[in-house]
C-alpha cells in the first residue's frame, strides 16, 4: 500500500477542485510523488487559500474553468488525456446551498455528469474517483453508522446535490462504463469516495467550524460563535480521505475491479463528537480563544451523522491513520505555524505529507 510515490510518479493525474480545500491537499501529495498534476477549477474562493500559499498555479497545469461547461470541460480532457481522474469540484457548503439552491444542483449533479461524460467520451482516464460526501445518506438521526448500501437522499440542497450526484455516478457506470465492459468497450474504471466531515490546516471556507475558530481567533479577535453546538459528526483529518481516494485510483489502474463502487472513508469511532467539544479543544490547542453559541434554526442541518468504515478497512485494507488528538495537533499546528511560528507553509505541509504517510 505505501509504493504511492512509485506508482504516481510521472502519471497524468487531473484533479477537479484544486483551488479548494482538499483539493489542494491532494495536489500537494501528488506533487510530492512527482505526478503530473492537470487541475480543473474556479479560482480560489478563499482569502487566504491553501492554493495560493502552496504556488499550485505555477506547479500544475492549471486551468480555471467552470466544470458547468461541457465543451470545455471536454477541450481539456482531449487536450491533456489524463490517465487518472479525480473529481473533488463541487458548491461544498451545506449553508450556501440553501442561499443559492440552483447553482449548488448544476455544479454538483451537471458538473458531475459533465466530467463522467468527458471521461467517457475522451476515454484516456483509466481510472476516476469521484467525490460525494457523508452528507449523501437519507438522515434518520440515528445513533448508527451509515454504510455503503444504506438508502440515499437529502433534506437540503447540499445533501439532495450530492445524493443525486452518487446516483449520476452509478448510472454512468451501469451504461457506459460497466466493469463487466472493462477492457472490451471502455477502458475506465470508477469508483465513489464518501467522506465525513474534514479538518486541517489551510481551510478558510465560510460556514465551517475550523476556519471560523481560526478567523474568530487570528482575525476577528472575537468569540468563536456556534450554530449547532450539539451537532454530532465524523471529523477527521483532510489526509484520511485523500489517502482512501489515492488508493482506489491505483487499484482501479491497475484494473482491479474489486475497487469499484461507493466507500466510505470516515474516523474512529472516537472521533464522532460535537461541535462544541471540536471547538473546545482547538481553542485549548491554540492557548487562546473562546466561544458562544448562538443557535441559527433557519438553515438547518443534520443533527447527528455518523460514518460505518468497515468496508474499506475490509475490503481495500484502508484505515485511518490518525487519532481523534493526532487529527486536532495535525490541524492547529498547521495554522499555529501560519499565523505565529511563521515557518514555510509548504515545507510545513510537505512534512505533515510525509509524517502521515509514514504511519
Ligand atoms: N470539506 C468537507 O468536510 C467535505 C466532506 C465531505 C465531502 N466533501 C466534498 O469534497 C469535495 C471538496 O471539498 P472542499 O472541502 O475542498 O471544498 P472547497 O469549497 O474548499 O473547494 C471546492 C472546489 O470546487 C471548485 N468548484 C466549485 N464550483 C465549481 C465550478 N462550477 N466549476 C469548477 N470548479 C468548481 C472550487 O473552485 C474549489 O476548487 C467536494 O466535492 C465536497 O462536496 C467535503
Amino acid at each position: 500500500m505505501d509504493n504511492f510515490g512509485e506508482f504516481f510518479r510521472g502519471k497524468r493525474v487531473l484533479v477537479t477542485g484544486h483551488t479548494g480545500f482538499k483539493g489542494a491537499w491532494l495536489a500537494q501529495v501528488l506533487l510530492n510523488w512527482d505526478a503530473e498534476v492537470i487541475g480543473v477549477s474556479l479560482p480560489p474562493h478563499t482569502s487566504p487559500s491553501l492554493f495560493e500559499i502552496l504556488g499550485l498555479e505555477k506547479k500544475v497545469v492549471n486551468y480555471y474553468q467552470d466544470i458547468n461547461d461541457f465543451n470545455k470541460v471536454k477541450e481539456i480532457f482531449e487536450k491533456e488525456k489524463p490517465e487518472i481522474v479525480f473529481h473533488l469540484a463541487a458548491q461544498a457548503i451545506v449553508r450556501e446551498g440553501y442561499n443559492d439552491p440552483l447553482k449548488t444542483y448544476a455544479t454538483n449533479i451537471l458538473g458531475t455528469a459533465n466530467i463522467l461524460h468527458a471521461i467517457k467520451e475522451v476515454g484516456s482516464a483509466k481510472s476516476a474517483v469521484m467525490i460525494t460526501s457523508d452528507k449523501v445518506y437519507e438522515n434518520k438521526e440515528w445513533v448508527h453508522s451509515y454504510r455503503e448500501n444504506d438508502l440515499i437522499g437529502g433534506k437540503e440542497p447540499y445533501s439532495a446535490s450530492k445524493a443525486a450526484a452518487d446516483i449520476v455516478i452509478n448510472s454512468y457506470v451501469q451504461s457506459f462504463l460497466h466493469p463487466e465492459h472493462f477492457g472490451s468497450k471502455h477502458n475506465t474504471l470508477v469508483a465513489t469516495g464518501r467522506a465525513g466531515n474534514v479538518i486541517g490546516g489551510g481551510d478558510w471556507a465560510n460556514y465551517r467550524v475550523v476556519p471560523d475558530i481560526v478567523r474568530a481567533v487570528y482575525e476577528k479577535n472575537e468569540p468563536v460563535a456556534i450554530r449547532f453546538p450539539r451537532s454530532v459528526r465524523p471529523w477527521e483529518h483532510v489526509l484520511e480521505p485523500v489517502s482512501g481516494y489515492i488508493l482506489l485510483a491505483k487499484k482501479l489502474y491497475e484494473g482491479d475491479k474489486s475497487a469499484i463502487g461507493a466507500w466510505n472513508f470516515g474516523p474512529h469511532d472516537e472521533s464522532f463528537v460535537s461541535v462544541e467539544e471540536l471547538v473546545k479543544k482547538g481553542i485549548g490547542l491554540l492557548g487562546k480563544g473562546s466561544y458562544s453559541v448562538e443557535p441559527d434554526d433557519s438553515k438547518p442541518e443534520a443533527g447527528l451523522l455518523k460514518l460505518d468504515i468497515v468496508k474499506a478497512k475490509s475490503i481495500l485494507s484502508w484505515r485511518p491513520r490518525l487519532d481523534f488528538v493526532s487529527n486536532l495537533n495535525f490541524t492547529f499546528d498547521w495554522y499555529k505555524n501560519f499565523y505565529e511560528k511563521k515557518n514555510d507553509p509548504v515545507e510545513f505541509t510537505k512534512n505533515q505529507i510525509d509524517s502521515f504517510f509514514s504511519k
